[in-house]
């Protein structure tokens, strides 16, 4: 559920007309919904208040800050992939020690950042990792708090790009490994072993392979135990699936009885990081109409908005549906929704049925909240789009529209070009 809805034939997000907010900030744009995301992290966070729990928002789906401060502002805490991330983190307010770090390639510099930033666990993904994790730790004088993030093998059955529990997948120690791994995590004196992670991948419609991941975990917490070495935290990761187009994920209350259920008498507390399914169907990306074409007998819109700006569809082929912001009660026809970037493979919408659309006439994609702006780029050297929260009747923009004086910040022309 979410608060996009037409009165009147007029797409509303909560009580402002969508057309309001182009006539203010142009197109294209992001909005999104407060009372959806507030509801949405809400649902989810109360669906394991009688556990012990801590839900770290995974802001690599939008990291946008204000989105960020509402979350810590209801308990949240993040899951952070980069120093970059730690930065926005901090710096709209939330806890560093709520903050849990998972990733594949921590340089050296955001580990120093983040132990310095006393965060609550490090998630480590190699025995490498390991090794530079005490170093950093030492170094700084400090006890770095750590899981190692196990890929328990698990088949997620999404997407193969968002797929990270398999064993053919880059992320995490193999189980049978991670046993070796933590004995000699407990014999460094930078590190305190306090957790087991893992995240087996994004956008899952079931919940078994959840449950089946959790079992492995539970197995090689038993082993652990056997070995002295006892755990405070599992980290269950992220990936719980939302509705793009007919999908029916299992609901935020139903996840966590499955998961809940296998947790009885055990006193972990337990870390989640969904991403998606607090942010995906709170946004939107608004763009409009440039051009109606047809060629070779096929119908194209041609709209402002692009790959860059929701790369999505490019890169997954994924689904978003299409809104008119004004519905017309024409007859529907098949058409592709493009974009202005100079690639066949810049689309929002293929093959799809949709009301006629004239030059001026705004669409809204749904289901943009998450991994929308958040995976935008400049390609084609256009500026990254603004972004809007709604709230009741009013809105503001959270982020400004980038400049054309922005695409060039930081460049420079070097002499040996200008001069001689
Ligand atoms: N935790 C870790 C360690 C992750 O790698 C991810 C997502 C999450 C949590 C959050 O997963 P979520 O709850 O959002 O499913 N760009 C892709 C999704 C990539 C997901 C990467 N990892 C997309 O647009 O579908």
């Amino acid at each position: 559920m979410h608060h996009f809805h037409y009165k009147k034939n007029e797409l509303y997000c909560e009580d402002v007309p969508i057309a309001s907010i182009a006539k203010r900030v142009g197109t294209p744009f992001y909005v999104y919904s407060h009372a959806t995301l507030k509801r949405h992290f809400d649902a989810f966070d109360g669906a394991f208040s009688d556990v012990k729990h801590l839900t770290c928002y995974s802001m690599k789906s939008n990291s946008n800050k204000a989105l960020l401060a509402l979350f810590a502002g209801r308990g949240g805490g993040v899951d952070i992939v980069s120093g970059g991330e730690l930065y926005r983190a901090l710096n709209a307010g939330v806890d560093p020690g709520k903050i849990v770090f998972s990733g594949v390639g921590k340089s050296v510099q955001d580990l120093e950042y983040a132990v310095s930033s006393q965060i609550l666990m490090f998630n480590v993904e190699s025995p490498q990792e390991l090794l530079k994790l005490n170093d950093v730790a030492l170094r700084s004088g400090q006890k770095a708090r750590i899981s190692i993030r196990v890929n328990p093998d698990v088949d997620p059955k999404t997407h193969p790009y968002i797929s990270t529990g398999l064993k053919e997948n880059k992320f995490g120690i193999g189980v049978e490994e991670a046993l070796g791994q933590y004995e000699k995590a407990t014999k460094l004196d930078g590190l305190d072993v306090v957790g087991v992670s893992c995240h087996i991948g994004s956008q899952l419609t079931q919940t078994s392979p959840f449950v089946d991941a959790l079992r492995k975990l539970k197995e090689l917490i038993a082993q652990l135990k056997d070995m002295n070495i006892s755990i405070r935290y599992l980290d269950l990761g992220g990936g719980l699936g939302i509705t793009y187009d007919s999908e029916m994920p299992p609901q935020p209350s139903e996840y966590a009885r499955d998961i809940k259920s296998e947790l009885a008498s055990t006193d972990w507390t337990l870390i989640l990081e969904p991403g998606r399914v607090i942010v995906g169907n709170a946004g939107a990306l608004v763009t409009k109409v440039l051009y109606a074409k047809t060629s070779h007998e096929k119908n194209f819109f041609v709209v402002d908005a692009a790959m860059n700006d929701l790369m999505r569809p490019s890169l997954y082929g994924a689904y978003h549906g299409i809104q008119p912001v004004k519905r017309n009660p024409g007859e529907k026809l098949t058409a592709d929704i493009v974009g202005p970037i100079c690639e066949s493979g810049d689309f929002l919408a293929k093959d799809r049925q949709v009301e006629p659309l004239a030059p001026e006439d705004l669409i809204a994609v749904m289901s943009a909240g998450a991994y929308g702006f958040s995976m935008s780029s400049t390609y084609n050297s256009r500026p990254r789009v603004c972004e809007v929260m709604v709230k009741e009747d009013r809105f503001e923009i959270i982020r400004q529209r980038e400049t054309f004086e922005d695409l060039v910040r930081g460049e420079s022309i070097p002499d040996f070009l200008t001069v001689g």
